[in-house]
C-alpha cells in the first residue's frame, strides 16, 4: 500500500501491577502494512501478550487510540507522522523475559535506556485517567433518560426505581428466586437471544471456519435489531445497566394511560389476586411477547417461560390460561383430548361468537392478534447510538469511596486490574451478579443464624463484595461488556462461546446448530434457575460459583464436564486451556479470567457408530429449584457395540463434583448389557465411597443420593438399547421438565343467579387491574420520605441461651445507620409484651432467648440496606450455661419434645385461650368443643386438647355393646407424620409508621388483624387507642401468617417512630422472615380403629401432637382445629380426636390457611385408608362405607342435613365418580401399571367437610351515599387476595339497587371502624359482606319513599339529598345469637378427584388431572371463589408434595429463603384442572345463601397424597411387597423412591 513511512515502529510493553515499562522498537519500518500483517507482526512477536486483535496507540495527548482497521492504522499513522507508532501490550515478567533482541529488526530498550521524556520506570502509560473513562452511568426507565454521575456501585436496579417513585416492581424475595421483581432491559443488537450486546451473529452450522483465536480477536459487531429480555431487578446493579433501557409495568399502562393488553387479560382472567406477584407476571410476559416473532407465539411456548414467576394465591392455572390467550394459534393446540371442552377452546369459541376476534373462524391471521400485544417503543436514536459506543466506565461512590469499573476490552481489564493492584484495592469480578442469590447460602452467617460481624456497609447488596477482603476499599469490575468474552462462533466440528454469553444466549446458539449432544445438554441448561436468570446469567459466572463453593451443585459444570468441554482463560501471564477438571482443581491467577469454552459438535472418533450423551437433574421442584443430585454421562459406543470411551461425572452425591473414574473404567471396552451393567452400578459404589461418600447431608439420605445415580446408569442402560421391550419403554420418556408436560388446561363451571346480580356474578376483582398495572399500592412500597427511616430487626442467633450483652456500636458507626432501638426505649407506660402477654417485643441482656428469631433491637438508616447492613453487625453475645453448669437440653423436634415431656400444661392451655381477642370470655364464648368436651364424661369427649396423659378406656372395653352382626371388629394401630409449612406470602411482613400532630401514630400495617395490632400498639407505647390509627390497604398474601405474627415487627416499628417522631419502615427479608415466623406446625399421630368386615369404622381414638414452638399463644387455635376438624365426613360411633401441643425451641407457630384442619382431617384419612389396604378393598369404598348419613350427629352436635347444616357430599361424590369417568380411568390406571414397570399411576378420591363457626367472626361497617350516587363502603375486613371487597361492593350494589361502578371500597381503617374481628378463618368476607349489607338495608329505607319504577340510582339519590336526608349509615354483624358452643353453623363441602404419575426410579410426581366439586352456596362471586378453590389446592400441594422445614440440631432452620425451600411452580399444578361449583345447592345458614371459600379446599389435596401412595404401592407390588405402606408428609422425591423398595438387582435390560 506504500502509506507506512514512518521509519521505526515503537512498541511499548508495560508489566502487570507496576508502572514499568520495556520498550521496543522496529527499526526497519516497511513501507507497506496492513493492519493484519502489523497485528500479525506483534503476535509473533507477543504471542502470550496479545489477546483480542485491537491494539492501542497513545498520541501525542496521552490519549489512547484503539486500531482494529487498516484505515485506523492509516489515520493513525498519518496523525503521528514521524513521532512513530506506541502499541500499548501488557505481560508478565515472565513472557516479557521470553522477548529477545532478535534479527527481525525489533530491539528491546531496557528501562534504564528507555529516553527521558518518554514513559518509563516510574512512568506508567496506560493509567485508567488518563484513557476517557466515563463516570456517568446513562440509560432510560420506561422511555425516560437518566443519567447518573458515580453512582453507588451497591446500588441496585429495584431499588433505584423505588427512589424514583416506580414502586409497581415489588420485591418478595432479594434473591432471584420468586420474580415478582421482573422488569425488561431492552437494548440493541444481538440475533442470539439472551444475549448482553456486542453478540457476534452466530455462524449458520457448518459456514465458519474461524479458529478460537478469531473469537477473541474479531472486532465486535453490533447488530442493530432491539431485543427485549426480562430479568430480576432484585439482583441487577444499577451500574450495570449502562446504555439500557428498562421498562416497568408502569412503562406498559395504567388506569390514566390506558392497560396494556397483558395487564388486562391477567386481571379479566382472574389471575391476579393478592396481586402482590402480578406485575412480576405481567413483565416477563412481555419480555416473550417482545422477543418472539409476529406470528409464532405457542401456547406451549407460552407455558414455558414461567419457571421464575411464583405465585402463592392463585394456583397459576388463571395466569396461564390468561396469558395463552396471546397465542397466536390458540385455536390450533388443545391440549388436553380428555375434555370435552376446555376453558381455552371455550374462550376461543366465546371471542368468535362475539366477533371480537379478528381471527375468525379457525383462528388464521394469528400473527395480527399478537401484533396488537407488542407495544414495544422503538428504541429512541440515542439508546442505539450509546450502546453502539458503549464507553468505559470508572464510577466513584462519594460516599464510601467503593469504585466501579466497566472496561470494555480485555487490556482495560488488565489496566483496571493493574491499578488496583498498585493500590492493594480489592477487587471483584461481576458479570450478570445473579449469583448473590445463592451464594450466600454458602457463606456462614449470611443466611444462617451464626451472625456476621464486621460487615461493611454495602455487603449485604452485592454478592461481589463479598468475595473481598471488607476492610479494603472495593472496587467491582463489570466485565460483561469486555469484547473479547462475547459472542459464538459455530466451527464444523465446535462451538466456540465466549464466556459473558447468558446461558439464554448459550441455549439460543445450540439450538441453532446440530450436535449429537446438544438436545440434551439444552434441556439440561433449561433446568437452570429461570428464565429472568438465564437471560443474563452467564455460564461462565456460574462455573465460578462451582469452583468458589463445591457444594453448590450446579447443573452446568456437571453438563459441560461430561461432554468434555475445553475452557479458555486468560490472565496478563497469558492463555491457557483447561478442562472442567483442571478447572476446578486448579489454583487460578488473581487476574484470571474465563474467555471461552469450546463444545465440541463430533463426540467420539469416527470409529464410534453410538453416542449416547444424557443428563439428569433431580430437584425438590420440578424447575427452578437447584439440583439434589445430578449426572452426566458421555458413551460413544463402537460398530462392535463396546463403549469405546465413557464420560460420567455425578454432582451433589459427595460435598464435590466427583469425576467417575471407575464408573468410565467400568464402562470402557464393555458391551451395552446386564453384566456390564452390574459392574457399573458396583463401580458408582467404588467411586462414590473412594470419594469419601455422601457426606453429613441433613437432608437427603447417603441411600436416596446413591439410588438416584444408579437409576440414571439404568436409564442410560436403557437409552443406549436400540428398542426396549414395552414394560421398560415408559422409564426413559421425559417426565419432569416444563418442557416434558402437555400445555395446561383447565375448564371451570358454575351457574349465575340473575336476580341477585351482580351478587354471584363472576365480577372481576375491583383492584386487579392497578394490581397488574403496579399502581396498587401495599405496606412494604411505602415510602418514610426523606426525613424518615427504615429499620431492619436484630434477631436471636441461638436458641435457649441467655443474652449476655448486645453491643450495637459497630453498627451505628456504620454509613447511614442512624440508630439502634432496643426494650429500653419502649416507654415506661407501655408494654413490652403488648400482644397476648405471651411474646417479647424485644429481648434485652439477662433475658433468654427461646429460639433463633426472637427480636433483640431495630436498627434505623437512611435506607433499607444500610439498615440490613447495620443490623447484622450488631454484636450480641451468649451463654448456653454459667460455669460448671450443664448446658440446658435444646428441643428441636417434636420427637425430642415428646421425650422430654415438654407438652404444655392445662392451665397454659387455658390461659392462651382466653388471650385470645376473639375467645372473649371463656365461661360464654368460646366456640369450640373444648368446652363442649369438657361438659360430657371423660371417655366420652370426642374432641380434646389436652395432655398426654388425657386417654380414655381401651376401644374394645368401648365397643363392646355396640358390636353387631358382623362379629368382633378388627382392631388397627398406628402412627402417621407431618411436616411443618411455611406461609411464603409474597409480601413479607410490612409496618410503616408515620407520627402525627399530639404524639399520634398512623401505622399502615400488612396485618390481618388491624383492631387487635391498635389495641397492641396502643399497650406497647401506654397511650389511648384514639392516638393510633392502623390502616391497610391491601395485603401480600396473608393465609394466616399475618394475623398475630406481624405484630412484634410492627411494635418495633412503632418503638422507633414514637420515640425519633420519623416516619420509620419495615419491611423483613424473606429469609429473616422466614426465620421469625412459624408456619403451620409439625404433627404426628398414633392412632387405633375398630372396624367391621364391610369397611365400616366402629371407632377410631387419634392422638395428636403438635410442635406450636417456643410459647403456645394463638397456635391454640391449630390445636383446637386439628381435633375438632378431624371428623371430616364420616360417621364413627366412637371418635375421639385429642391433639396435644407440645414445646420446642424453635419459632412459635401461627394459623396457616386450614390451620390444624388440614392436618387433623389428612390423619383421619390415613386411617380410612389404611383399613382399606388391610381388607383389600378400594380406599373409595371404605370412604363410602362411612360418609355420614342424614340425621347422623357430628361429634360436636351439628344434625347432619337439618335445615341449617346441608349435606351434599353424596350428591357430589356420585357427580365427581361420573364427571371423572372414575370406573374407566381406574381401569386404565391398573392397565398402565401392569404394562409400566418403572412408571405406575394412581387415581384417589377425596371428600372435605368444613365446619364454619360465625361466630368467631364479628363486622363493622359504614356505608356512605354522596349526593352524586357514589357510595363509600369502609368496612374492617382486609382485603388480601381473597376477593373481600369485590364481594363487598357486589353485597352493597344488590342491597342498594345501585350500579357497581359507583361503589368504591375504602382501606381498613381502624379510625372509621374501631371495632372488628380478625380477617382469616374463611368466614371475613362473607360476615363483612353481611355488615354492609345491614347498612344498605338501613339506607334503602331511607331511600325507599324516592324510588319509583324508571328513576336511574342518580335521581333516587339527588332527589334524597335534595331533601336533607342523610345517606350514611354504620352496619354490624355478630352472630351471638345462633351460637351454639362448639358448633358450626355450616359446612362447606367438597370433593376432588387426582390421578398422578411416578417415575419410580427417581421419585418424581406429575399431578396430571384433578377433579374438584365444591358447594359454595350460592357462590357470591364464582371466580373469586374458584380462584380461592384453585389457590387452596395448590398451596396445600405445596404441603404434601414439597415444602420442607428442618431445624438442625441447635434450633437454626435449615430450609430458608428461596433456594432452600420450594413452593409449588407453574409446573407442579395438575396438567389438566377442572373445578365446578354446586348448583341449586342454597346455604340454609349463609350470608346470602353463600358459604365460606379459601380454606376448604385444602384438605382436598388428599386425592393427589392417596393416589401417589396407590402409585407406589403398585411399584411395590412389582417386587412382590402388599405390605401396609406408612409414609409421611410432605412426600417428597426422597420418600417416594424410597418406598419403591428399589433394588440394583430389579435393573433389566430386557
Ligand atoms: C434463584 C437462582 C436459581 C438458580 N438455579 C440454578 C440451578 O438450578 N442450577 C445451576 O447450575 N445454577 C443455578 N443458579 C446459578 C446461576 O446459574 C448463576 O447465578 C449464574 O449463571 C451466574 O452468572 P452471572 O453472570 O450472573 O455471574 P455473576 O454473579 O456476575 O458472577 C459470579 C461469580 O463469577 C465470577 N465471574 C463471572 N464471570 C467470570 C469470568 N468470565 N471469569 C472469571 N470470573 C467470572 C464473578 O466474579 C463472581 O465471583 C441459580 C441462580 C439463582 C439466583
Ligand atoms: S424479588 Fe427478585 S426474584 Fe424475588
Ligand atoms: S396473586 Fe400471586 S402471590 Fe398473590
Amino acid at each position: 500500500m506504500g502509506w507506512f513511512s514512518t521509519s521505526k515502529l515503537l512498541v511499548k510493553v508495560k508489566l502487570v501491577g507496576t508502572p514499568h515499562v520495556r520498550r521496543i522498537t522496529l527499526q526497519s519500518s516497511p513501507t507497506s502494512i496492513t493492519f493484519e500483517e502489523l497485528l500479525t507482526l506483534v503476535r509473533i512477536r507477543f504471542k502470550d501478550v496479545l489477546l483480542r486483535d485491537t491494539l492501542h496507540h497513545v498520541d501525542a495527548e496521552g490519549d489512547r487510540i484503539s486500531i482494529s482497521s487498516d484505515e485506523e492504522l492509516r489515520d493513525i499513522v498519518q496523525e503521528a507522522s514521524g513521532s512513530g507508532l506506541t502499541v500499548l501490550l501488557h505481560a508478565t515478567p515472565e513472557t516479557l523475559s521470553s522477548i529477545t533482541q532478535d534479527a527481525q529488526g525489533w530491539e528491546l530498550v531496557s528501562a534504564d535506556e528507555t529516553p527521558e521524556g518518554e514513559a518509563g520506570e516510574d512512568a506508567p502509560i496506560a493509567r485508567v485517567d488518563d484513557i476517557p473513562y466515563s463516570n456517568t452511568l446513562r440509560f432510560w426507565i420506561n422511555g425516560a433518560e437518566h443519567s447518573l454521575q458515580n453512582p453507588s456501585p451497591s446500588l441496585l436496579l429495584v431499588d433505584y426505581l423505588h427512589s424514583c417513585g416506580l414502586y409497581g416492581t415489588k420485591v418478595g424475595c432479594g434473591e432471584g428466586g420468586c420474580g415478582a421483581c421482573t422488569v425488561t432491559m431492552s437494548l440493541a443488537s444481538a440475533s442470539v437471544k439472551g444475549a448482553h450486546r456486542h453478540i457476534r451473529p452466530v455462524e449458520p452450522c457448518g459456514l465458519s471456519s474461524r479458529s478460537k483465536d478469531e473469537l477473541s480477536s474479531a472486532p465486535a459487531e453490533v447488530a442493530s435489531d432491539t431485543q427485549v429480555v426480562s430479568i430480576n431487578s432484585c439482583l441487577r446493579l444499577l451500574c450495570s445497566v449502562d446504555g439500557m433501557s428498562i421498562t416497568t409495568t408502569e412503562g406498559l399502562g395504567s388506569s390514566q394511560t390506558g392497560f396494556h393488553p397483558i395487564q388486562d387479560k391477567i386481571a379479566e382472567g382472574n389471575g391476579s389476586q393478592c396481586g402482590y406477584c402480578t406485575p412480576g407476571w405481567v413483565m416477563n410476559m412481555y419480555g416473550l411477547v417482545e422477543s418472539t416473532p409476529a406470528g409464532s407465539l405457542t401456547k406451549a411456548a407460552i407455558e414455558q417461560n414461567f419457571d421464575g414467576n411464583l405465585c402463592r394465591c392463585t394456583g397459576y392455572r388463571p395466569i396461564l390460561s390468561s396469558f395463552k390467550e396471546f397465542a397466536d394459534a390458540q385455536c390450533d393446540e388443545h391440549p388436553s383430548p380428555n375434555l370435552a371442552a376446555t376453558s381455552e377452546q371455550r374462550l376461543c369459541e366465546d371471542i368468535e361468537d362475539s366477533g371480537a376476534c379478528a381471527r375468525k373462524g379457525s383462528c388464521q391471521g394469528s400473527s395480527q392478534c399478537s401484533s396488537e400485544y407488542r407495544r414495544a417503543p422503538p428504541l429512541h436514536p440515542d439508546v442505539l447510538k450509546y450502546q453502539s459506543n458503549l464507553a468505559p466506565l470508572h464510577f466513584v461512590d462519594p460516599v464510601n469511596g467503593s469504585e466501579w469499573y466497566r472496561p470494555v476490552t480485555l487490556a482495560q481489564l488488565w489496566d483496571v486490574r493493574a491499578i488496583c493492584a498498585a493500590g492493594s484495592k480489592a477487587v471483584s469480578l461481576v458479570c450478570a451478579n445473579t449469583s448473590m442469590g445463592v451464594t450466600k447460602y454458602f457463606t456462614a452467617g449470611e443466611v444462617g443464624e451464626h451472625g456476621i460481624e464486621g460487615v461493611a456497609s454495602e455487603a449485604s447488596c452485592c454478592s461481589a463484595r463479598r468475595d473481598s477482603d471488607d476492610n479494603a476499599p472495593k472496587v467491582t469490575i463489570d466485565i460483561k461488556d469486555i469484547a473479547e468474552l462475547q459472542g459464538a462462533v459455530v466451527d464444523d466440528d465446535r462451538i466456540v462461546v465466549g464466556a459473558a454469553l447468558p446461558i439464554a444466549g448459550l441455549i439460543g446458539v445450540l439450538e441453532k446448530v446440530s450436535g449429537a449432544a446438544f438436545p440434551s445438554l439444552v434441556r439440561h441448561l433449561k433446568r437452570v434457575a429461570s428464565v429472568q436468570i438465564r437471560n443474563v446469567g452467564s455460564w461462565a459466572g456460574n462455573l465460578m460459583i462451582a469452583k468458589k463453593y463445591p457444594q453448590f451443585g450446579s447443573d452446568i459444570v456437571t453438563v459441560f464436564a461430561a461432554l468434555s468441554i475445553e475452557l479458555h482463560l486468560a490472565s496478563t501471564r497469558g492463555q491457557r486451556e483447561l478442562t472442567m477438571e483442571g478447572f476446578l482443581s486448579t489454583d487460578l491467577y488473581d487476574d484470571e479470567v474465563i474467555t471461552s469454552c469450546v463444545l465440541p459438535r463430533m463426540l467420539a472418533p469416527a470409529a464410534a457408530s453410538t453416542v449416547v450423551y444424557k443428563t439428569y437433574k433431580i430437584a425438590q421442584r420440578h424447575v427452578f429449584a437447584h439440583a439434589i443430585v445430578n449426572a452426566g454421562f458421555l458413551l460413544a459406543i463402537n460398530k462392535e457395540g463396546a463403549v469405546a470411551r465413557a464420560t460420567a461425572v455425578f454432582n451433589g452425591v459427595c460435598p464435590q463434583i466427583l469425576f467417575a473414574k471407575a464408573t468410565e473404567k467400568a464402562l470402557t471396552g464393555q458391551k451395552i448389557n446386564q453384566a456390564t451393567l452390574q459392574a457399573v452400578l458396583a463401580a458408582v459404589e467404588g467411586d462414590i465411597s473412594q470419594a469419601g461418600g455422601a457426606g453429613d447431608d441433613p437432608r437427603y439420605s447417603e441411600g436416596y443420593k446413591i439410588g438416584l445415580v444408579k437409576s440414571f446408569v439404568y436409564k442410560l442402560f436403557l437409552e443406549a438399547q436400540s428398542s426396549l421391550p414395552p414394560a421398560l419403554a415408559s422409564a426413559i420418556v421425559p417426565f419432569a421438565a416444563a418442557e416434558d408436560r402437555p400445555v395446561s388446561s383447565g375448564s371451570q363451571g358454575f351457574d349465575v343467579n340473575a336476580a341477585e346480580a351482580p351478587v354471584s356474578e363472576p365480577i372481576i376483582k375491583l383492584s386487579a387491574k392497578i394490581q397488574a398495572s403496579g399502581e396498587a399500592k401495599y405496606t412494604s412500597t411505602l415510602s418514610p420520605g426523606t426525613q424518615g427511616l427504615y429499620g431492619a430487626l436484630v434477631f436471636a442467633s441461638e436458641a435457649n441461651v441467655k443474652i449476655v450483652s448486645v453491643d450495637p456500636t459497630a453498627a451505628v458507626a456504620m454509613q447511614g445507620v442512624k440508630g439502634f432501638v432496643a426494650k429500653s426505649d419502649i416507654p415506661s407506660a407501655g408494654s413490652n409484651k403488648p400482644f397476648l402477654l405471651m411474646e417479647e417485643v424485644f429481648l434485652a441482656a439477662g433475658d433468654k432467648a427461646p429460639c433463633v428469631g426472637a427480636q433483640i433491637g431495630l436498627v434505623l438508616a437512611d435506607t433499607a440496606a444500610h439498615a440490613r447492613a447495620g443490623a447484622k453487625a450488631v454484636k450480641v453475645v451468649y451463654s448456653s450455661a454459667s460455669p460448671g453448669e450443664a448446658p440446658p437440653v435444646l428441643i428441636t423436634s417434636l420427637a425430642m419434645a415428646k421425650e422430654q415431656n415438654a407438652f404444655y400444661a392445662k392451665k397454659t392451655i387455658d390461659d392462651a385461650i382466653e388471650r385470645l381477642p376473639f375467645m372473649g370470655s371463656r365461661s360464654s364464648r368460646i366456640p369450640h368443643a373444648w368446652h363442649l368436651g369438657r361438659r360430657l364424661p371423660e371417655h366420652l369427649q370426642p374432641f380434646k386438647v389436652g395432655t398426654p396423659s388425657d386417654t380414655r378406656p381401651p376401644l374394645s372395653d368401648l365397643l363392646g355393646p355396640v358390636l353387631g352382626a358382623n362379629g368382633l371388629p378388627k382392631l388397627i394401630t398406628g402412627s402417621f407424620k407431618t411436616g411443618a409449612q411455611k406461609h411464603f406470602y409474597m409480601e413479607p411482613q410490612s409496618t410503616a409508621v408515620f407520627p402525627q400532630e399530639g404524639g399520634a401514630l398512623e401505622v399502615w400495617s400488612s396485618t390481618q388483624d388491624p383492631v387487635t395490632a391498635c389495641t397492641t400498639i396502643a399497650k406497647l407505647l401506654g397511650i389511648p387507642k384514639t392516638q393510633v390509627t392502623v390502616k391497610v390497604n391491601r395485603v401480600g398474601g396473608g393465609f394466616g401468617g399475618k394475623l398475630y405474627r406481624g405484630m412484634p415487627l410492627g411494635s418495633a416499628a412503632c418503638v422507633a417512630a414514637f420515640k425519633h417522631q420519623v416516619p420509620v419502615v419495615v419491611v423483613n427479608e424473606r429469609v429473616d422472615d422466614m426465620k421469625m415466623i412459624g408456619g403451620r406446625e409439625f404433627c404426628d399421630m398414633d392412632y387405633e380403629a375398630m372396624y367391621t368386615e364391610e369397611g365400616e369404622i366402629l371407632s377410631t381414638n387419634m392422638k395428636m401432637s403438635m410442635d406450636v414452638g417456643s410459647f403456645l399463644g394463638d397456635a391454640i387455635i391449630d390445636v383446637l382445629f386439628a381435633s375438632t376438624f378431624a371428623d371430616n365426613c364420616y360417621h364413627t360411633k366412637q371418635f375421639f380426636a385429642l391433639c396435644t401441643p407440645y414445646f420446642t425451641h424453635t419459632h412459635h407457630t401461627t394459623s396457616c390457611r386450614a390451620p390444624g384442619a388440614l392436618q387433623g382431617i389428612l390423619m383421619h384419612e390415613v386411617v380410612l385408608e389404611r383399613v382399606a389396604h388391610d381388607l383389600g378393598i378400594p380406599h373409595r369404598q371404605v370412604q363410602e362405607a362411612n360418609f355420614y348419613k342424614v340425621g347422623q350427629k357430628t361429634p360436636s352436635g351439628e344434625e347432619i342435613g337439618s335445615a341449617t347444616f346441608n349435606w351434599t357430599i353424596p350428591q357430589m361424590w356420585a357427580k365427581l365418580k361420573k364427571d371423572c369417568d372414575l370406573e374407566t380411568r381406574q381401569g386404565a390406571v391398573d392397565a398402565f401399571n401392569a404394562a409400566n414397570r418403572w412408571r405406575k399411576k394412581g387415581i384417589a378420591m377425596m371428600p372435605v367437610k368444613y365446619g364454619i363457626a360465625l361466630n368467631l367472626f364479628k363486622s363493622g361497617s359504614l356505608v356512605v351515599i354522596h349526593d352524586d350516587g357514589s357510595i363509600a363502603v369502609a368496612h374492617g375486613g382486609v382485603e388480601m387476595g381473597q376477593g373481600i371487597n369485590t364481594k363487598v361492593a357486589q353485597v352493597a350494589a344488590f342491597a342498594l339497587g345501585a350500579p357497581l361502578d359507583c361503589v368504591t371500597v375504602a382501606d381498613a381503617d381502624t379510625s372509621k371502624i374501631p371495632v372488628n374481628g380478625f380477617t382469616g378463618a374463611s368466614g371475613t368476607s362473607e360476615c363483612s359482606a353481611k355488615s354492609v349489607e345491614n347498612a344498605c338495608d338501613a339506607l334503602t329505607a331511607k331511600l325507599m319513599p324516592y324510588k319509583a319504577a324508571g328513576r336511574s340510582w342518580k335521581d333516587i339519590v339527588e332527589a334524597a339529598a335534595a331533601d336533607g336526608v342523610s345517606l350514611t349509615a354504620n352496619g354490624w354483624y355478630e352472630n351471638k345469637e345462633k351460637m351454639i358452643p362448639g358448633t358450626d353453623n355450616y359446612a362447606t363441602y367438597g370433593v376432588s378427584c387426582s390421578e398422578v404419575e411416578v417415575d419410580v426410579l427417581t421419585g418424581e410426581v406429575q399431578v396430571l388431572r384433578t377433579d374438584i366439586i365444591m358447594d359454595q352456596g350460592v357462590s357470591l362471586n364464582p371466580d373469586i371463589d374458584i380462584g380461592q378453590i384453585e389457590g387452596g389446592f395448590i398451596m396445600a400441594l405445596g404441603y404434601v408434595l414439597m415444602e420442607e422445614v428442618i431445624f438442625d440440631k441447635a434450633g437454626h432452620q435449615l430450609t430458608l429463603g428461596t433456594w432452600e425451600y420450594k413452593v409449588p411452580s407453574a409446573y407442579d399444578i395438575p396438567i389438566e384442572i377442572n373445578v365446578q361449583l354446586m348448583n341449586n345447592v342454597p346455604n340454609p345458614d349463609g350470608i346470602l345463601k353463600s358459604k365460606a371459600s379459601a380454606e376448604p379446599p385444602m384438605a382436598l389435596v388428599g386425592s393427589v397424597f392417596f393416589a401417589a401412595k396407590e402409585a407406589i404401592y403398585a411399584a411395590r407390588k412389582d417386587v412382590g411387597n402388599s405390605d401396609y405402606l406408612s409414609l409421611q408428609l410432605p412426600l417428597t422425591v426422597q420418600g417416594i423412591r424410597q418406598a419403591c423398595l428399589i433394588e440394583d438387582r430389579q435393573f433389566a435390560l430386557s
